[in-house]
């Protein structure tokens, strides 16, 4: 979007409506960004939401990119470490098995808007992104190819890669496997959060404590990385998160070989944070309020931040918990996929 000056802001500006007070810039979110090569079609979407759910993708034909991306769970398993193919039991907690992720599953909230993908940011577009899990041995344990050619051997796949892809020769293929997965994980965005509401100039749509915690953001230092309106930004920082006994991950390191990138993992978004959990890299804090009151020590540490009392703590969660949670766009699970195979089952969250 354009403003006034006619530079590009990158975001939503949010001039209707009346002025309300803001520690910074008032902006929602910017429009979904769309890749040159692999343009929006609501063909692209309805298969690629299919595929998410089809566990044809996996070497057992169990584990589907829901398993440990589950709309349940925020997105992501509820699990500190994601389960893969050879588990037990409905995805979320309480999922056991042989195979276990090295990193916490993240949340494919708002994946759209950014611009590497995995926690030390080894790949660099959404497309690419689900060779990773597709072949990685404790995910999916698959060949893309091998995929490709069984998704072919199915009517109802055949005509939704037709009709997804127009006029290619051959449309079921690995490639635009990936595009159709990328377009669906595109769509799942958050625009309507009460925080959203605000900054368009509806005042009564965070509590009193919310906006004490917006301000709080803002003095902590905290928005310095988790930068409205997506509440993150792309860099890797070391914030201090403790290793977990027996786990060695050097995070952005391993892609650059850089000493100022040791220990550095992505910043997430606080948008959703709600239904996330558990927290960071490791996946080792279960509780919202428990990670923030980590980061604040931390950012206290530091000397980012002032020391905070418990009732900022918790206005900064309210902020968070209240002013940052949207589930209009969640994803809708199939009842069945075109492969015919069960789709996972979910164990049920009740949504705090
Ligand atoms: C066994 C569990 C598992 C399965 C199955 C799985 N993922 Fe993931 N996914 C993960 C984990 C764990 C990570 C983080 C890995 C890392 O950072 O090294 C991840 C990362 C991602 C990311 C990067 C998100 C970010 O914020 O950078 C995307 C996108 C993603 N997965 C999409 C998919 C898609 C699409 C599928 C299906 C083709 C899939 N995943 C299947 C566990 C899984
Ligand atoms: C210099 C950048 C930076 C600052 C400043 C910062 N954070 Fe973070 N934050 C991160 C990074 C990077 C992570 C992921 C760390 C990891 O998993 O190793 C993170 C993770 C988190 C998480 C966990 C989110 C999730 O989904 O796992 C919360 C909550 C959080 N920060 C809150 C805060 C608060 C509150 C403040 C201010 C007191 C703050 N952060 C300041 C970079 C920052």
């Amino acid at each position: 979007m354009l403003s006034c000056s006619g530079q590009d802001t990158g975001a939503g500006d949010a001039a209707e409506g009346p002025r309300v007070d803001l520690p910074w810039a008032a902006r929602t979110l910017p429009a979904v960004p769309e890749p040159a090569d692999n343009r929006f079609s609501e063909e692209k979407r309805v298969l690629g939401r299919l595929l998410f759910y089809d566990p044809v993708l996996s070497a057992d034909g169990v584990v589907a990119c829901a398993t440990c991306h589950s709309e349940q769970w925020g997105m992501g398993d509820g699990l500190p470490r994601a389960v893969g193919v050879e588990g037990e039991g409905p995805a979320g907690p309480g999922r056991r098995g042989p195979h276990m992720t090295r990193r916490n599953a993240p949340s494919l909230w708002n994946v759209a808007y950014k611009d590497t993908f995995f926690w030390d940011g080894r790949t660099p577009t959404l497309e690419e992104q689900p060779f990773g899990p597709i072949e990685a041995p404790e995910e999916m344990a698959n060949d893309p190819g091998v995929i490709a050619a069984e998704l072919a051997t199915f009517d109802e796949y055949v005509a939704l890669f037709e009709d997804a892809f127009p006029g290619e020769a051959v449309p079921v293929t690995a490639k635009n496997m990936m595009k159709a997965l990328a377009t669906f994980e595109r769509t799942i965005v958050t625009p309507r959060a009460p925080y959203d509401s605000y900054v368009r100039g509806d005042e009564g749509a965070l509590s009193d404590g919310a906006l004490r915690g917006m301000w709080l953001l803002d003095e902590a230092g905290c928005a310095s990385c988790h930068v409205p309106p997506l509440f993150r930004v792309n860099a890797f920082m070391d914030r201090g998160v403790p290793e977990v006994e027996g786990i060695e991950d050097l995070g952005r390191y391993e892609v650059t070989g850089d000493e100022a990138d040791r220990y550095a993992f992505a910043v997430p978004s606080l948008r959703n944070a709600r239904i996330t959990g558990p927290y960071f890299h490791t996946g080792a804090v279960p509780d919202l309020r428990d990670a923030i009151e980590s980061q604040v020590a931390f950012a206290v540490a530091e000397g980012e931040s002032r020391e905070l009392s418990d009732s900022e703590i918790d206005d900064l969660t309210q902020f968070i918990f209240e002013g940052l949670t949207d589930r209009t766009e969640e994803p809708r699970r199939p009842k069945e996929v075109p492969s015919g195979l069960p789709v996972p089952r979910d164990g049920t969250s009740i949504f705090r």
